[in-house]
């Protein structure tokens, strides 16, 4: 095959909390990480030349080696230089439909959907894990976006232990079009606010402190209970970002008043979830929050929990 056209989910954190900075500049986390079902589209040619070429329907998207996709080509092009000079270079289109920098993970699982596909067109046989390795050194959230499903993800985000999936949960997600958080921004603004809290030692005594709040997420999850994983959601970017972003805080407000079984900011927003008791009542929602809202920058979106992450459709 020449050519290979993957799906590449969105993410949303069900759970994060910051436990303290890193050696690296990178912050100690962990997060409950779950695929959603709003997903882009990504398809791959190998071409005759020796170049990566990205193309995207969106204006916002660059197509340049900012491109997260277009780092992942080239680290597979560094890595593997014979393959590519045997298969030549590769053309990567994505059709986006995640909203950009939204923490949503959109970047990632676009260059998570490019490691996968590559590893086809090359023929190259890479493991899941070997993939998620690879990943990891484009950004925190990429072996995720790899493997998808539920996920606990310590470290910087990119160790991962997998949850059983969730069934039937259903969201509602919105991220003004025009609002965009920069997540340096916000994980700097965490650090120099609440550094005092970190929790600092050589042994990942840390992760072991940490367990103890998101255990009883894990517990939710493991009931498969919309309500009571509702009633766990946490963020500690929440608060920087909020009070920061009036607008952000108004969403989530709005997502409340709409009788929602719980809403939080994904990653480091500007989107903000919310979940619901079935689809029916996610539509009810989504027309709620329109109807309130009555502002067209608002992106709305019914979207549901996934077990998996990048899928291969051809
Ligand atoms: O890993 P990624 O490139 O997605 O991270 C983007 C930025 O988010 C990093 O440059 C860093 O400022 C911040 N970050 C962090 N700690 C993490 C993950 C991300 O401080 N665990």
């Amino acid at each position: 095959m020449h050519s290979y056209t993957l799906i590449a989910p969105a993410k949303i954190n069900l759970y994060l909390e910051i436990i303290g900075d890193r050696s690296d500049n990178y912050h100690e986390l962990a997060m409950i990480l779950q695929s959603i079902d709003l997903a882009d589209e990504i398809e791959l040619h190998s071409i005759s030349t020796d170049t990566i070429r990205v193309h995207c329907n969106h204006p916002l998207v660059p197509t340049d080696r900012s491109n997260l996709a277009y780092r992942a080509a080239e680290l597979m092009a560094t890595e593997f230089p014979n393959t590519f000079a045997k298969y030549g270079g590769v053309e990567i289109t994505i059709t986006k439909r995640i909203p950009v920098a939204a923490g949503l993970a959109g970047g990632s699982t676009n260059a998570a959907a490019v490691l996968v596909g590559i590893n086809l067109l090359w023929k190259l046989g890479l493991t899941q894990s070997e993939l998620e390795e690879l990943g990891a050194t484009l950004g925190s959230d990429v072996p995720f976006c790899v493997a998808g499903g539920t996920a606990i993800a310590t470290g910087r985000g990119e160790q991962l232990s997998p949850l059983p999936s969730l069934n039937n949960i259903y969201i509602v997600l919105g991220k003004y079009k025009s609002l965009e958080v920069s997540t340096p921004w916000a994980y700097k603004s965490y650090r120099q606010e609440y550094s005092d809290s970190y929790i600092r030692d050589s042994d990942n005594l840390a992760i072991r402190a940490s367990a103890v709040h998101s255990g009883e997420m894990v517990k939710a999850i493991l009931h498969q209970d919309a309500k009571e994983i509702a009633q766990k959601l946490h963020n500690d970017l929440e608060k920087v970002v909020l009070p920061a972003y009036p607008q952000v805080l108004q969403l989530r407000e709005t997502f409340a008043n709409a009788g929602v079984l719980g809403t939080m900011m994904s990653g480091s927003g500007p989107s903000v979830f919310a979940l619901c008791e079935s689809q029916e009542h996610a539509e009810e929602v989504k027309l709620q929050v329109k109807t309130a809202t009555k502002n067209e920058d608002l992106e709305l979106f019914v979207t549901k929990a996934i077990a998996h992450g990048i899928q291969i459709v051809s």
